[in-house]
């Protein structure tokens, strides 16, 4: 390979910013699709496929003939595409804490992916999130690192056997930064500029903390044989990670890690220096591909350049482009680079049946006074609350776009249609009015969350009326309460929200997490009794704002202290 042909190899742009002929012109090594982008064709999942194979047509046509890698963020099934099996996010599955069951997620979203020809997941994000005010809390497993020991190898390995490529990320210690007072007071308000204090921040850790909690994912990951691992947005004691000798002397040394390590979106920006010294630091720092969305033309003259300066090593570079080659052989791309799968599965009813099995396991049962749950199959309920009947609230961020989104095209089973289809048939009703009390037995309340992502998600207060918080959440729990009927109530949310002064007038409590396309279904099997509950909290649930900062390294763990301790979650049986 020509310089030229091998810095082409090393960048990563963006759909929209990309082409066919730029990828053929510069030897472009990959191409991806950031939150919320689709071919222009449409979304389904046979557009994904021929844009996919434009590309890679393109690509084959190059000087170098080499293809390339297309990436995806499917963090929760491919989510981008319409209709996608959506699986509950990461908080979610923390709570199942379910080896076997992360296997099957990682292959059929695996095959999901392949359906589409893509060949690299963005995910699993192995960040231990200390701080529930994190707007990507809900991407993480939960606060231990011992369920990174049990999920993060099986996810990669369901995703890898099927040659679909998985990153690790965010290294390092993602999950650890602090929160910023200025963020704080200025919470109240969504697309808050002050919110990426907190997302992006400083992680002020110690070796004790680094190695024994944000280290094991990555452990995990590169046992499996993860092909690749992302560099983080943050921070590790006041040091950007996209120029940190952690790279080196971490990740590559210590850890052994033999895969590709990629940048995040546009975060060699936030190095010092100008465009061309930012690259500079980055390739030399350890980094061997560039997701530079925009900018990859000038990522790949800033490497050609820095090289024919001597401020870029040239075996930097054949390292780095050796790293990259080797995914795409082991992967099966040079040997068949064009793809034609089976269009079928893509929302493939096996998929979907993992799904629900993935929501009962990951829903957690907080409370059951007067075992008001299990519901018989011919009760009258009311179901209320603005989560009552939302898919695209269910799915979270990361859902057709970034931030996600609460309308109501997002494909799948709301809770409304998870319990009307066991009361129909079972001689039940489910009311949706609160006009209809008079008929009911029971009242189910859904509040929660609206969807958001990076940066939007941060949030300091956490109560039911805070920015991230669905607007109608306080008047759907008065309505119940005038009810006087007994209450169930389901938060659907990425993370624990203050409850403490509301809990008292419930008499049953479930956090669902971020459910998914199947949440209504995996949920109605639980209240309905068909299953049990198993989930566990992979979480402290605070009873005050005071508990927010406190990280399980500072805490002073006395369980009574708080709402709910980790790993609690009751069973119908108890
Ligand atoms: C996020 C990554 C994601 C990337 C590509 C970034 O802003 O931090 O997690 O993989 O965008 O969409």
């Amino acid at each position: 390979l020509t310089l030229e042909e091998k810095a082409g190899q090393m960048v990563q742009g963006e759909l929209g910013y990309i082409t066919p002929d730029d990828v053929k012109a510069f030897n472009v090594g990959s191409v991806f699709c950031g939150g919320g982008q689709s071919p222009s064709t449409g979304n389904s999942a046979a557009d994904w496929l021929a844009m996919y194979n434009e590309f890679q047509q393109a690509a084959l046509g190059s000087s170098s003939g080499l293809p390339i890698l297309f990436g995806v963020d499917a963090v929760h099934g491919h989510g981008n595409v319409e209709s996608a099996t959506l699986f509950p996010h990461n908080s979610g599955l923390g709570a199942a804490n379910d080896p076997e069951l992360m296997y099957a997620i990682g292959q059929a979203t695996a095959k999901e992916i392949f359906a589409t020809g893509l060949d690299w997941n963005f995910s699993p994000c192995v960040a231990v999130a200390q701080d529930i005010r994190w707007g990507r809390y809900f991407e993480s497993f939960g606060e231990s690192a011992a369920i990174q020991e049990s999920l993060v190898k099986r996810y990669i390995e369901g995703l890898q056997q099927f040659n679909i490529s998985a990153t690790a990320k965010h290294f390092v210690a993602d999950g650890a930064t602090t929160w910023n007072k200025r963020n704080h007071r200025a919470s109240g308000t969504l697309y808050n500029p002050d919110a990426y204090k907190m997302d992006q921040g400083d992680a002020r850790i110690s070796q004790k903390e680094l190695h024994e909690i944000h280290l094991v994912g990555y452990r995990e990951a590169i046992a499996a044989d993860v092909d690749a691992v992302m560099i983080s947005h943050s921070s590790i004691n006041g040091v950007k990670l996209h120029g940190h000798e952690l790279i080196q002397s971490l990740l590559r040394s210590e850890l052994g890690f033999q895969g590709i390590v990629v940048s995040d979106y546009e975060s060699i920006h936030q190095l010092p220096g100008d465009f061309r010294e930012q690259v500079i630091r980055a390739v030399n720092a350890g980094i061997d591909m560039l997701m530079e969305p925009r900018r990859w033309k000038y990522a790949i003259n800033a490497i050609v350049e820095g090289v024919n300066t001597g401020a870029i090593p040239e075996e930097r570079v054949d390292d780095a482009v050796s790293r990259i080659l080797t995914v795409k052989f082991k992967r099966g791309i040079v040997e068949q680079p064009i793809k034609t799968p089976d269009l079928a599965l893509f929302n493939a009813e096996e998929n979907r049946r993992i799904a629900r099995e993935a929501v009962r396991k990951s829903v957690v049962l907080l409370k059951n006074e007067g075992n008001v749950l299990p519901l018989p199959k011919d009760s009258n309920v009311l179901l209320l609350g603005p989560g009552s009947d939302n898919v695209g609230m269910q799915a979270g961020g990361w859902t057709l776009t970034w931030q996600g989104t609460i309308h109501k095209e997002v494909k799948g089973t709301s809770i409304r249609q998870g319990l009307e289809s066991v009361a129909v048939e079972n001689g039940g009703n489910v009311y949706t009015s609160r006009d209809d009390a008079a008929k009911a037995d029971v009242v189910v309340v859904v509040i929660g969350e609206i969807p958001y992502a990076e940066g939007v998600g941060d949030n300091g207060r956490l109560t039911l009326d805070s920015a991230t918080a669905h607007k109608n959440n306080l008047q759907a729990l008065a309505d119940a309460k005038s009810t006087g009927l007994p209450t169930i109530v389901i938060l659907i949310s990425g993370r624990p929200l203050l409850v403490t002064n509301y809990i008292k007038d419930w008499d049953a409590f479930i956090a669902a997490f971020l459910p998914g396309s199947e949440g209504g279904a995996g949920i109605a099997d639980l209240l309905y009794g068909d299953y049990d509950f198993t989930g566990k909290l992979p979480m402290t649930w605070p009873k005050t704002a005071k508990q927010f900062s406190e990280t399980i390294y500072k805490r002073n763990y006395k369980e009574r202290d708080y709402l709910y301790p980790f790993g609690y979650g009751l069973q119908l049986t108890d």
